[in-house]
């Protein structure tokens, strides 16, 4: 039997090709995919941007939903059961094989791409929400709050009593309306300005995923005892040079910073970077969130749905931002993604 996968062959190349199911590892599993995630970091790696990626050629996908359709001989896992997993690379792919250690029960009932909206995005807000140590009472600053991040985190901030202030687009604000954030454009708006004039005192928390051309301003956004979480450099992707040169620019603004904390110069204000693990924590985040949307009170935005070999077309499109929420490919035939429901 065999199925469709994508592979970036190349730099800025993407073919779709066919390719035989996998056998399952021992403590392993087969899935077919419902839904795999299109979200930043396959826009980065197709650039070959993004930190310690695959050598080309090789499956891209961060993260999936799909149904167990065969166990290794010591899995846990049964045929049938359906399963969430992060393996940042390899979900955009009909049939994907995969560790019993790395999945994540799904409920039946969730939809296919609500359910992977939460796997990278979803896990990624709760942990930056949870790396700063946010709470009800506290404000925030969500760098572009209209993307596959941002629209969770903001929802998620706001379901615990937190203020967020967002940019985005103005072509988004309509999109955003029901998110609970005071919105900023940042096209035609001076952010800085915005914010002080909104939070005098500065916010307790700036998630920033733009990196150095933004950190130094978000820094200063800040009220006395705030954290700046750092967490991806969007705004270099056009920057050339190598994936890790922004890196080591926001490791330096890092240093710094961290710098004149310990010499208690900084009014308590803390700068702390933040990169998703697959793990325990993660799995256990996800089982949450899952849970959360399966009661009704987190609704994922989904922008798209399109088939595996309509891949290079999702990346144009999450690229362009023309879209609010998140592109999702689903292999099925039918495009619904869910053949449960
Ligand atoms: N560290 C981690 O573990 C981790 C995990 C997941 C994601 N990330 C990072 O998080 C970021 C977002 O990922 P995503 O998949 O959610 O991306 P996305 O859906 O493409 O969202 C990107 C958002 O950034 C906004 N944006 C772009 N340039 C901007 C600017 N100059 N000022 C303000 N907003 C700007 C866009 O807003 P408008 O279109 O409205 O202008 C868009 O909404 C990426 O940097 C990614 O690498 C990091």
């Amino acid at each position: 039997m065999a199925g469709t996968e994508v592979v970036l062959t190349g730099l800025g190349e993407v073919a779709v090709r066919r390719a035989e199911v996998p056998e399952p590892a021992p403590r392993g599993v087969v899935v077919r995919t419902e839904a795999a995630g299109v979200a930043f970091a396959e826009v980065q790696m197709r650039r070959g941007k993004y930190p310690a990626q695959p050598a080309f050629p090789f499956v891209p996908g961060y993260d999936l939903v799909g149904e167990v359709v065969a166990v290794g001989s010591q899995s846990s896992w049964r045929v049938g059961q359906r399963v969430a997993a992060m393996p940042r690379s390899g979900a955009w792919a009909e049939h994907v094989a995969l560790r019993d250690r790395d999945l994540v029960e799904v409920p039946a009932d969730i939809d296919a791409a609500e359910a992977v909206a939460l796997v990278l995005n979803g896990v990624t807000a709760r942990q930056l929400l949870r790396r700063a140590g946010v709470r009800r009472g506290h404000s925030v600053l969500v760098h572009g709050v209209g993307g596959g991040v941002g629209v969770l985190l903001a929802q998620l901030a706001a379901a615990d009593g937190i203020r967020v202030l967002g940019t985005a687009s103005a072509h988004r604000h309509e999109d955003l309306d029901g998110l609970g954030a005071e919105l900023i454009d940042h096209r035609t708006q001076d952010v800085a300005a915005e914010v002080i004039a909104r939070a005098p005192g500065g916010v307790d928390a700036v998630f920033d995923p733009l990196g150095p051309p933004s950190l130094p301003t978000s820094w200063r956004l800040l009220a006395p005892g705030g954290v700046l979480v750092s967490y991806g450099s969007s705004a270099t992707l056009d920057q050339p040079g190598p994936w890790w040169r922004p890196y080591v620019a926001i490791a330096r603004l890092m240093a710094g910073w961290e710098l004149r904390r310990l010499l208690g110069r900084t009014g308590g204000r803390r700068a702390r970077l933040y990169y998703v693990q697959a793990g325990e924590r993660s799995r256990a985040d996800l089982t949450e969130l899952l849970r959360v949307v399966a009661s009704g009170r987190l609704r994922p935005l989904i922008a798209e749905r399109l088939p595996l070999h309509e891949a290079e077309r999702a990346l144009d499109l999450h690229l362009s931002g023309e879209k609010t929420g998140r592109i999702v490919l689903v292999p099925s035939a039918d495009g619904t993604g869910n053949p449960k429901r």
